[in-house]
């Protein structure tokens, strides 16, 4: 008896995956199909698969083709499959061609013709109408999402708005898209708008934009004003637009999947959180000499929140604000000690200061850590009382990591969704109190809390 392999996603069933079916079949007498999981999808960078995997796996047993169904879970599944399974034939279409020659010294490797003009890819285009996109800002911040946009699909970055014209120009060319430095002719060119300004700006184009009529991604922090943050969720509530904030951490798998370890109860009741988040920034940097809006805490603040308002939420009984500023009055470097009810936490960031920057979670019954760049969770691990018994956990993190954060802010327009469970509105809306109330003790005013375009 012939055994024969396939493996894919199988995504919003068509004709080609049909056709390959029906070949593998054909190379053999006994046809058994891999069907990746969603988590695995997202470990290779596949984001915005439509179809759950039962829907997929169910697809692929109506087809009659398929003798026996797996799972994939994982890299590396694929040799010990063949192994195991005692498969002969390896086939898949010839997108893949040479990619998996390497088996060949297991099995025989057969590249199916790929059916012309069909692709999961194409299909998810074809129904969901593609976003465009406008970025108001040209920053380092900006130029990382470019290429992150581009492998979500779903998007289309559109075009770029700067009250500068020349930057916006230049920006434009740099990445091929088109430039504005009129307002109102960016907001009729585009669906969705990524803010990528200057902090104090966040806010008026935030507003601007919803009430253009378009859905917003904001960088974090989204407003340094509480009042502000509930006005502008409320003008989007009010026009069922999502506004989303840009707190990259809160969507990325690893942080995800530590969340839910902390939360399991493997380290017993949270005690303490300790987030630290520091890097040095030269002196004449945006950072350290805007007077107003700079600083460490307004810089890096969200980050380390995030795991302290995940972890404890909002129902703090104490908060403390401490820096050590430079001569122009900017924090290097700050420390917020927070007490709630049942544990404490503590925020540090640092731009003139630098520390070991690390994520500890201290339970009942054992800690998690994760180490620098924890805001890029990869990587962590959970101890108990025997030092012997560690448990490490890795996750995949790609590239800038601004990717996770731009599929679920269209998953959320796709499906009207206002509120995501990874990055609240009232988590938002506490952050934006807490950078207020930092800006206050400073000294810093926030009358006005933005300015006027
Ligand atoms: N396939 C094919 N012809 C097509 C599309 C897919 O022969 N037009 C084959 C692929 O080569 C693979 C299998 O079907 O062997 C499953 O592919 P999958 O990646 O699930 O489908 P795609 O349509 O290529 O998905 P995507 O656009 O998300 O990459």
């Amino acid at each position: 008896m012939t055994k024969v392999i396939t493996y894919g996603t199988f995504d919003l069933f068509h004709e080609g995956h049909y056709r390959l079916l029906q070949r593998a079949k054909e190379l053999g007498d006994y046809l058994i199909v891999g069907v990746t999981t969603e988590a695995y999808d997202k470990a290779r960078g596949k984001l915005n698969v439509v179809d759950p995997l039962v829907t997929r796996i169910e697809n692929v047993k109506r087809t009659g083709f398929a003798d026996e169904i797996i799972v994939e879970e994982s890299e590396g599944q694929k040799f010990n499959d063949i192994k195991r399974l005692g498969i002969d034939i390896f086939t898949v279409g010839s997108d893949w061609t040479g990619v998996f020659d390497y088996l060949k010294d297991y099995c025989k490797v057969v590249y199916l013709e790929r059916t012309k003009n069909i692709s999961s890819t194409m299909l998810r285009e074809k129904n969901s109408r593609i976003q465009r996109i406008g970025i108001i800002g040209t920053g380092r911040i900006a130029g990382r999402f470019i290429p992150e946009a581009k492998l979500v699909s779903g998007v289309s970055t559109q075009g770029v708005y700067n009250p500068h014209r020349e930057s916006a120009e230049c920006f434009a060319r740099r990445w091929e898209i088109d430039a504005y430095g009129n307002l109102e002719d960016f907001f009729s060119a585009v669906d969705v708008v990524y803010i990528a300004s200057p902090h104090e700006t966040h806010y008026t184009y935030c507003k601007e934009a919803l009430e253009h009529g378009k859905h917003v991604l904001c960088e974090k922090p989204m407003v340094l004003r509480q009042a502000q943050a509930d006005e502008l969720f409320q003008c989007a509530k009010e026009r069922d637009l999502i506004l989303f904030e840009g707190i990259k951490t809160a969507y990325c798998p690893g942080f995800q999947k530590l969340l839910g370890i902390a939360c399991s109860g493997s380290i017993g009741s949270i005690r303490n959180v300790e987030a630290c988040f520091t890097k040095l920034e030269s002196p004449d940097s945006r950072e350290l000499t805007d007077r107003r809006w700079g600083g460490s805490f307004t810089e890096l603040g969200s980050y380390c929140m995030l795991p302290i308002l995940k972890l404890f939420g909002k129902e703090y009984t104490n908060i403390r604000f401490d820096s050590i500023n430079g001569e122009n009055g900017l924090d290097l470097f700050t420390k917020v000690s927070l007490r709630y009810p049942t544990g404490m936490a503590t925020a540090t960031c640092g731009l003139g200061v630098k520390s070991d920057g690390r994520l500890l979670i201290a339970g009942t019954r054992g800690y998690i850590v994760a180490e620098a760049p924890w805001w890029k969770t990869a990587y962590f691990e959970v101890h108990h009382e025997d030092p012997g018994k560690v448990q490490k956990y890795s996750e995949v993190f790609l590239g800038d990591g601004l990717r996770y954060e731009i599929c679920d802010f269209l998953s959320m327009i796709n499906g009207r969704e206002h509120n995501s469970f990874k990055l609240t509105r009232s988590d938002s809306v506490t952050l934006a109190g807490m950078m207020e109330q930092f800006l206050e003790q400073s000294g810093r005013q926030t009358e006005e809390g933005g300015i006027t375009l």
